[in-house]
């Protein structure tokens, strides 16, 4: 008791003084009207927009009751906008065209450059007219692999100006996990970049790309086109003189003539005018795959209307922003994180960005704070993960720099540890800043419980309140409503406009996924707690999920990638907690009949999930078991493997087990490194 998470930090009373939310009782009149008078909250909202067809009254309905019928989300039908022109020509006609859009900062600190709202719309026009040259219509998918670069801004905006439905695959991803998506969605063309340096590291994405093509060929899908942004030869290589013994890259990138084109060869020619598609409030604007406990990934599908006015609504409301502050995300645009926060939200606030393609460890690890410095970083976001591997190196390399600037400071991905908390907090906070920490998924399009700047009184690591539109609850297993002080699996039981419409070509998966376990409610697979003062505390996966530095992963994707390898009987993977990135794999083995578990074996099993899944995924202990801990019915008994893992010998009941005498096979056959891991933890 009395721990950090009791404490309650009141918000600066600077910043309550210019919140656009600025009391607790403001607070709950806004999230009251926004349940109760949906369509008059939001249409308020939809009058800052541009639409082509307007915005009717009575535009929201939605089936959120499998037993009811197919579930549907609708907001706006009827309407018809364009994303693109909304946050683009909407504040340029507003005078923001010489405004920064992003400020460019590269991997290294010699590599910049900024573009305003202006350049931007005549990049995406340029761009969007070669997609079309190309025979990209409305609704084609385009595949994105590319580094954090501003051209992967300008092909997302690209395609939803022509009503194209962008699908973004991490750069972090193997080729493998690149042709799987590229398949799935049936994308018509590839955008990428010869390569990239993350720190000292050089990746080939265009030989990763090619891998790739050749399997979605192989399988009798060709990509028709691939654009290939040349981004190496501009960078200073700045980093190779600075680095001893590295070579600067002597590099040929394959090019294959016909299917292969270069970036800047097509964008000479194009025309910087290009009218926008109008598309229906509910038409696709991209698509995003996540991780799906089956093993299988899901393409979760976002539509116009609802994302747009949530986007926005969210970035102004969770970061207080307001016009002249400058904001920084470090996520990665390959996650919903960096689409909603680096890209849509931020621009569809006219808002000035900086946008990062490096490491927060490179050149040297106060590189975050170099930058929030350099561009007097009003409001940041980041990923627990991040603040625990920075703190590591301790409070120097924050103090070297200027962090007055900050007033707002985000989290994202993860559930933030108080100690974690606490360092943002005081170091990088100076106890002045209001601490966000938003829970959101891919699958909710943008923040759904969050803290608001300047109004809620902040705990550490809980998520606090729902943001406007959001209707929580927690159910027990039987799906009882908990009311009051409890801990349950979360849901939502209504729709908000930026929640996602379904799966890609598999509705059926959608509902079997989300509203099956409890009919009337869109269910996280989340747990979460709720205390004395109604604050909430998301606890983590209820199910075969895990997150490895705030990326989700399933034990399936993983078991599968493993028992791929030609000496591998079984495969089980459990999550282990881990110092830095939250949760890492624990993988257990057993080979087949005859072969000798050895160290080449770990290392190839590494490899393996390396190139199936990509190197995030990579597992952290690597156990031989001689068998793994099965009921008579056959199914595995994760609950015992995880005591193994954690040589916790309180396994509790195993009497269903076939065989109890393996659960004391497995503890003598722990690693050495599994007690390494414990002990960092
Ligand atoms: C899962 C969603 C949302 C963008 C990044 C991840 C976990 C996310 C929090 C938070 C506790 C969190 C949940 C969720 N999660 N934010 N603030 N506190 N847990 O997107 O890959 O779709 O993962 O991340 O487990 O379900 P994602």
């Amino acid at each position: 008791m009395g721990g950090p998470e009791q404490q309650v930090f009141h918000p600066n009373a600077n910043i309550v003084r210019k919140a656009h939310c600025s009391s607790m009782e403001q607070y709950r009149q806004m999230h009251a009207r926004s349940l109760e008078r949906p369509d008059e909250f939001w249409g308020e909202i939809a009058e800052q927009f541009h639409w082509e067809a307007p915005v009717k009254s009575n535009f929201f309905s939605y089936n959120f009751d499998i037993n009811k019928g197919p579930i549907s989300i609708k907001w706006m039908e009827e309407a018809s906008t364009n994303i693109c022109f909304n946050l683009l020509d909407v504040n340029i006609q507003k005078g923001l065209g010489d405004k920064v859009a992003f400020y460019w900062e590269g991997n290294d600190p010699e590599d910049y450059t900024r573009v305003t709202y202006k350049k931007l719309l005549e990049h995406v026009c340029k761009f969007a007219n070669v997609l079309k040259s190309h025979g990209v219509e409305k609704g084609d998918r385009v595949a994105i692999y590319m580094p954090m670069v501003l051209e992967l801004v300008v092909t997302m905006l690209a395609c939803s100006r022509i009503g194209a439905v962008h699908s973004i695959v991490f750069g972090g991803f193997s080729a493998d996990s690149l042709a799987e998506r590229m398949h799935d969605c049936r994308a018509k063309i590839l955008v990428t970049a010869d390569g990239v340096w993350r720190g000292d590291k050089l990746l080939h994405l265009k030989e990763i790309c090619d891998t790739a093509l050749d399997k979605c060929s192989k399988i009798g899908h060709n990509v028709e086109k691939c654009i290939v942004v040349s981004h190496l030869t501009r960078l200073s290589n700045a980093h190779t003189q600075k680095t001893p013994g590295m070579k600067p890259p002597v590099h040929k990138t394959p090019f294959t003539p016909g299917r292969d084109l270069w970036w800047d060869d097509e964008m000479k020619g194009a025309s910087n005018f290009c009218y926008p598609t109008w598309v229906d409030a509910e038409d696709p604007l991209f698509m995003l795959y996540t991780s799906g406990s089956t093993g299988k990934p899901k393409g979760v599908l976002h539509t116009t209307a609802g994302y747009l006015l949530y986007a926005a609504t969210t970035f102004k409301y969770v970061f207080d922003y307001h016009p002249g502050d400058t904001y920084w995300c470090t996520a990665d645009i390959g996650w919903i994180t960096g689409h909603t926060y680096v890209v849509y939200g931020p621009l569809a606030n006219g808002a000035t960005s900086v946008m990062f393609e490096g490491t927060p460890f490179y050149p040297h690890n106060g590189r975050y704070w170099e930058v929030i410095e350099k561009y007097k970083i009003n409001l940041f976001y980041t990923a627990p993960t991040a603040i625990r591997a920075l703190m590591k190196f301790g409070d120097e390399p924050v103090k070297k720099f200027n962090m007055s600037s900050l007033r707002v400071l985000g989290s994202v991905g993860e559930p933030i540890n108080p100690e974690a908390w606490l360092w943002y907090y005081r170091l990088v906070g100076q106890n002045k800043c209001s601490i966000v920490d938003t829970f959101w998924q891919t699958e909710t399009g943008g923040h759904v419980l969050t803290p608001l700047p300047g109004c809620t009184p902040m705990k550490p690591g809980s998520a606090t309140f729902p943001f406007f539109g959001v209707q929580p609850e927690l159910l027990d297993e039987n799906g009882k409503i908990i009311r009051g002080p409890g801990e349950g699996y979360l849901v939502f039981s209504k729709p908000w406009p930026g929640m996602m419409r379904t799966l890609f070509g598999n509705h059926d998966r959608f509902e079997t996924t989300y509203f099956k376990k409890f009919p009337g409610y869109y269910c996280t697979g989340d747990g979460a707690r709720r205390d004395e003062e109604g604050y909430l505390w998301v606890t983590g996966r209820m199910d075969d999920m895990l997150n490895v530095s705030g990326h989700l992963l399933s034990t399936a994707e993983v078991e599968s990638a493993l028992v791929e390898h030609p000496d591998v009987a079984e495969a089980a993977v459990v999550s282990h907690p881990h110092a830095v990135k939250g949760e890492c794999l624990y993988c257990f083995i057993t080979p087949n009949e005859g072969v000798h578990f050895s160290t080449t074996l770990v290392a190839e099993l590494r490899k393996k999930v390396r190139e199936k899944i990509g190197p995030f995924a990579s597992p952290e202990v690597v156990q031989h078991a001689p068998g793994l801990p099965k009921t008579r019915s056959g199914k595995i008994m994760r609950r015992v493997l995880r005591k193994v893992a954690l040589n916790d010998r309180d396994v509790g009941d195993t009497s269903t087990l076939a065989d109890e005498g393996i659960v004391e096979a497995l503890f003598s056959n722990r690693p050495p490194e599994a007690s390494k891991l414990l002990k960092a933890c």
